[in-house]
């Protein structure tokens, strides 16, 4: 279950103005729901949800299990919306420092353009293991245009990396992941004979999580790709029935950007939360920012980030308002027992915590954060969350899918496209003289 708790944000705003954004949250839901919004062509994260593919899945799920065993590296090609969601639940998911021999590591590239990174990668591929035998690479690119430069360009070299090492076998180790015809994807994958997942027409970039775009890698890491997808249908289910709690979040963030707030900080005390944090920003921010409009998607890693950030949001400009993803259930039970031999005066002074665990010690910085940041003057929405894992997740991408879009609709502007993007692409391709 996910609840946005709006106590600590709402007594900020006036009742009034909050019953007529209330309306109108209903109203965006309604026209999404009705698909009159604007971009309607653009929901088929939702069809994805009430018309579960089950065979699909499966797919999935089996070709998983081959590439795992298969497989000791497996790539993970894209950006944006392409990469962003499946890097934020092997964050979330995955422990850290635990890659076990038997299963792929899964490494991210094209995200960006930075040439140490790839050249690193490369010789990391080349590099034998530690019995001496050379590592076995499967690779997913995925780009639903098959264009975007970041991902086009770390592909081009991955590729010539698998035809020097794998010859005329190099095809059956590389899979594609993209629209469902036409572009350069279609023609590389057709030509040389890669397996190939589609990315619905009607499915956005960032939307595309739940797709074959999040599903394979995120099984191919050993997670359950389809307690993660059953448990965002459960959501699109629970909110079709009642989407009362995220219709009044909504309200709230849409009050506090007509009251003139500029940012909106999504932070949280768990690290596990980082990447997903990072999926949530693309997702806000590539929907939201555009027509002059939308909250600034801000990220704040804690108590990390409370010994940077910390002090502008305490004393700042006061044109912030915090959403703090919280996770009811422990996330470990590590604790600080007691210490036998303390000698007072020349001990580590931490006496008072012993017999509590971090999970207790991370809480109380949490409340004490949350009630500084209050009494600072900066709203706090809470997103609560039960657990961390596959299930909860699940529920927590959809949740934030449909809040982006009732919350786009009630901005007016389309949630689905992009246009701004395109600015910078211009300015490039005329630099490098990409001809027209
Ligand atoms: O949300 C979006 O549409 C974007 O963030 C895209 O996912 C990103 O630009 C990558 O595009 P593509 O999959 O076409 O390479």
């Amino acid at each position: 279950m996910i609840v946005a708790d709006l106590t600590l944000a709402t007594s900020f705003l006036e009742e009034n103005g909050l019953f007529s954004a209330r309306e109108k949250a209903l109203e965006a839901f309604r026209t999404v729901q009705n698909r009159t919004c604007r971009g309607a062509e653009w929901l088929g994260w939702r069809r994805v949800l009430s018309e579960p593919d089950d065979a699909l899945l499966d797919r999935i799920d089996t070709h998983a299990r081959k590439i795992r065993e298969q497989a000791d590296l497996f790539i993970v090609c894209g950006i944006g919306g392409s990469y962003q969601g499946a890097k934020g639940i092997l964050h979330a998911l995955k422990k850290p420092f635990h890659q076990r021999p038997d299963e792929p590591e899964v490494i991210f590239a094209g995200q960006h353009l930075g040439g140490r990174y790839l050249a690193s990668l490369i010789e990391y591929m080349s590099a034998p293991k530690a019995d001496g035998s050379p590592k076995e690479v499967v690779i997913n690119v995925i780009s639903k245009s098959g264009t975007t430069l970041e991902t086009a360009i770390a592909f081009r070299l991955l590729r010539e990396w698998m035809e020097e090492r794998y010859g005329v076998d190099a095809g059956g180790r590389i899979i594609a992941t993209t629209s469902p015809q036409g572009g350069v994807l279609n023609r590389l994958a057709e030509a040389n004979g890669y397996e190939k997942y589609v990315i619905p027409d009607d499915v956005g970039g960032r939307f595309s999580v739940l797709t074959p775009v999040g599903l394979l890698p995120v099984a191919v890491a050993g997670l359950d790709s389809k307690t993660l997808f059953y448990g965002a249908v459960g959501m699109f289910e629970s909110l079709e029935r009642d989407p009362g709690n995220l219709l009044d979040y909504a309200a709230a963030r849409y009050r506090f950007h007509e009251e003139g707030i500029a940012l909106d900080l999504i932070s949280s005390f768990d690290p596990e939360w980082r990447e997903m944090i990072g999926w949530l920003q693309q997702l806000l921010g590539e929907s939201e920012g555009k027509e002059g409009k939308g909250l600034f998607p801000g990220v704040a890693s804690y108590t990390t980030d409370l010994h940077s950030i910390g002090q502008m949001v305490q004393q700042g400009q006061r044109n912030l308002l915090e959403t703090m993803l919280r996770i009811r259930r422990p996330m470990s039970n590590l604790l600080i027992r007691e210490r036998e031999g303390n000698v007072a005066g020349v001990d580590d002074g931490l006496t008072y915590l012993e017999g509590k665990s971090l999970h207790q010690i991370n809480q109380s910085a949490e409340d004490g954060t949350i009630r500084a940041h209050v009494d600072g003057d900066v709203p706090v929405i809470q997103l609560m969350v039960d657990a961390m894992g596959e299930q909860q997740l699940g529920e927590f991408i959809y949740f934030y899918e449909l809040f982006t879009a009732v919350y786009g609709t009630m901005l007016g502007v389309n949630p689905f496209d992009q246009p701004g993007v395109e600015a910078y692409k211009k300015a490039m391709y005329q630099q490098l003289g990409k001809p027209s």
